[in-house]
């Protein structure tokens, strides 16, 4: 996993909690890299879920609540450090329907290394399906990046997350009148 997502994931913590915070989740987690991440390095995805734990022992707070969280003040971080992603775009459903075509195909041009999901969507006027495919399993991480992607577009729309029997997820989005 790209060291962007570590390296988010902690400024989260230390502006949210504190400095302290990170060093004590690190310290805790006996990770393989020793925590010393930068944003160009490639790290074990198992890592994050080592940090999300101690956070989450730490905190109190539910280990998907944290992910979610976490993925809502990403889309806002990668907003702000890719802003050609997002410049020309002022719909959300929009937005998303370009993530797995354009964006992260993107993405991979500036970070060849990047191991990114599938989305599949279905686009229909005001609704949009996403299925969420990865062996990652971060669909908390999704959900999340989508939230935050509603907010910066300020724009209120329903949301429904199943898992599917084959293990993917769908997120179906619908515009509000
Ligand atoms: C400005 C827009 C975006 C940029 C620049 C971006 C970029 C990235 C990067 C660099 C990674 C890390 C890849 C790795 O770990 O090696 C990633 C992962 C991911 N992205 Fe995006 N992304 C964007 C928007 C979104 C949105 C809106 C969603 C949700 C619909 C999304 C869903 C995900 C998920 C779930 C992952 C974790 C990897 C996995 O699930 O297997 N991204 N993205």
């Amino acid at each position: 996993m790209k060291g962007v997502i570590f390296t988010e994931f902690l400024g989260m913590v230390a502006d949210r909690f504190s400095e302290n915070m990170v060093d004590d989740i690190i310290e805790a987690s006996d990770l393989p890299s020793g925590g010393a991440y930068t944003s160009v390095g490639v790290y074990d995805h198992a890592e994050i879920v080592l940090l999300v734990d101690a956070l989450s022992t730490r905190t109190g707070a539910p280990v998907p609540d944290l992910v979610k969280a976490f993925g809502h003040h990403l889309f806002g971080r990668l907003s702000v450090l890719h802003p050609e992603f997002v410049c020309g775009i002022d719909d959300a459903l929009d937005f998303l329907e370009r993530v797995d075509k354009v964006i992260h195909v993107e993405v991979l041009k500036l970070y060849p290394d990047a191991m990114l999901p599938r989305f599949d969507t279905t686009r229909d006027g005001d609704r949009l399906q996403m299925i969420y495919r990865s062996p990652r399993g971060m669909e908390d991480l999704a959900e999340g990046l989508i939230k935050g992607c509603l907010g910066h577009f300020a724009q209120e729309l329903r949301m429904e997350r199943h898992k599917r029997p084959d293990g993917s997820t769908e997120f179906n989005l619908e515009r509000l009148a």
